[in-house]
């Protein structure tokens, strides 16, 4: 970052001295007033709850223009990235500033190809949940677990640990998240198969059974390679954001990921796809398209805590660049297996018109996310909704580590700490408890 050639000036109308404030500039994007001195010299802090005006960080990561509807992967637009570009490469990418040639590439591929395997100890961290256990709650589980099997590589200061330990978690998510599935269904699990692609491999290990050959679609596998592009990463999102404060008190890697699988959960953040199908199934099972106009009258009600699911984002006051990318996902794996007739896909599109028509959503300037279309092509594909946030986890991953490692390797980095505006009770002495 560098000194932009302006300055913030704050003075205070009781007359306390004004301070002034450096400001600082990036390469694209808005600036930032470095606010580091103001508690030392005015005894105040910054009130920002939800960081809505709040840069934690600087990074060269990810870069999102929620006016134009524009997101960069390290400079390249998403749109370009899910054309040209396969997944690994993508995570190259992100890890590594640049995107790989031929010999990178392989190489890359056959690392993370070579640790997909998990320690067989993991079953048994499975077998002491609930057949019927969210597979979130598996997944946060089996993530933290991870830690155990590897002291070899927990020393997050260390750059070579910081390399194995995202290798590994890249290489074992999709074997964790399969492994949660099959649980789920009571069938056993699918080792991984090294001459199969990352998006290949998973796909067997979900739907293949010992019984039998398992052919993978080259249609599904390229679109879900596609779906594992656009969740890669995200600037500092609830879970990147958790990611990194959790990893800057210096725990190890494996717990840092497992906090931000806890905090993609929620249905506000990445729950919001299992969450935006449950919605298109209840319009459906209520009439479907003749119950949207209902459905978005309680949605305009303060009163009802109902909300178009997969529908608005913080950063994104124009179309969300990746619903885009997921309709037309949509379309071609529908297409493939013969459902483009899907009521389900056909009810978001004419919901997604009715909204965007409507005053309440565009004077909020609210638009599809990345989760409106996502479950529907999940769904297509034979994943179980309650799965759905899983593969948005494990496409995560490495957004998160990217995020992670980058604040490690930040000299100014700092045990993240925020203060507050305390509105309790002052000093009071605990009486004795017959006068309480
Ligand atoms: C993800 O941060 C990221 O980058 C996240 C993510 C990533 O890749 O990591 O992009 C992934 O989490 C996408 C978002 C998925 N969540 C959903 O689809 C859930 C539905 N969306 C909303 O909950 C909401 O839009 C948020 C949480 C996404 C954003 O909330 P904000 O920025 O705090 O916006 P807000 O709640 O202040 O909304 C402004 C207004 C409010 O109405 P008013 O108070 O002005 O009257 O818009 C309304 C909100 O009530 N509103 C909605 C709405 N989203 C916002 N009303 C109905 N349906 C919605 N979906």
């Amino acid at each position: 970052m560098k000194l932009a050639d302006n300055k913030a000036t704050l003075s205070f109308s009781n007359g306390k001295p004004a301070i002034e404030l450096p400001v600082y500039s990036g390469n694209i994007g808005p600036d930032v007033i470095d606010i580091r001195k103001l508690y030392g010299q005015t005894g105040m802090f910054t009130y920002d709850p939800g960081f809505l005006s709040t840069a934690s960080c600087q990074s060269a990561i990810t870069y999102i223009d929620g006016d134009k509807g524009e997101l960069l992967y390290r400079g390249y637009p998403i749109e370009q990235l899910a054309e040209n570009c396969d997944f690994l490469e993508t995570c190259y990418l992100l890890l590594k500033g640049s995107l790989p040639n031929a010999t990178e590439k392989k190489s890359f591929t056959d690392l993370v190809t070579h640790h997909t395997m998990v320690n067989e100890q993991m079953q048994f961290f499975l077998r002491g949940f609930r057949r019927d256990a969210h597979p979130m709650a598996i997944l946060t589980g089996l993530i933290g677990a991870l830690s155990a099997f590897y002291h070899d590589s927990t020393d997050i200061n260390n750059p070579e640990h910081r390399e194995i330990s995202a290798i590994r978690l890249i290489a074992k998510l999709p074997t964790l998240v399969a492994m949660a599935y099959k649980y789920g269904i009571g069938q056993p699990y699918m080792y991984p198969q090294n001459n199969l692609s990352y998006a290949g491999n998973f796909l067997r290990m979900m739907f293949a059974t010992p019984c039998e050959e398992y052919k993978v679609n080259p249609v599904i596998e390229k679109a879900l390679d596609r779906i594992f592009i656009l969740h890669a990463d995200h600037e500092q999102n609830a879970s990147t954001s958790t990611v990194r404060l959790c990893g800057s008190s210096g725990t190890n890697p494996f717990a840092a990921i497992a906090a931000g699988v806890a905090c993609l959960w929620g249905p506000a953040h990445g729950g919001a796809n299992e969450a935006a199908l449950n919605m298109l199934y209840d319009i459906q099972n209520q009439g479907g398209v003749a119950k949207i106009g209902e459905f978005i009258k309680q949605v305009k009600d303060k009163n009802s805590s109902v909300k178009l699911m997969g529908f608005g984002h913080r950063v994104y006051k124009n179309y969300d660049p990746r619903a885009k990318l997921m309709q037309q996902t949509c379309n071609e794996v529908l297409t493939e297996l013969g459902l483009e007739k899907d009521p389900l896909f056909a009810l978001a599109k004419e919901l997604e018109k009715i909204a965007l028509e409507d005053e309440y959503f565009v004077s909020r300037k609210l638009y599809p996310n990345v989760d409106f279309y996502s479950g529907i092509v999940q769904r297509a594909i034979g994943i179980p909704v309650n799965l759905f946030t899983g593969i948005f986890a494990l496409a995560r991953t490495v957004g998160w580590i990217a995020q992670l490692n980058e604040m490690i390797g930040d000299p100014e980095y700092k045990i993240g700490r925020p203060r507050q505006l305390f509105t309790g009770s002052p000093r009071r002495d605990v009486p004795p408890i017959a006068k309480r």
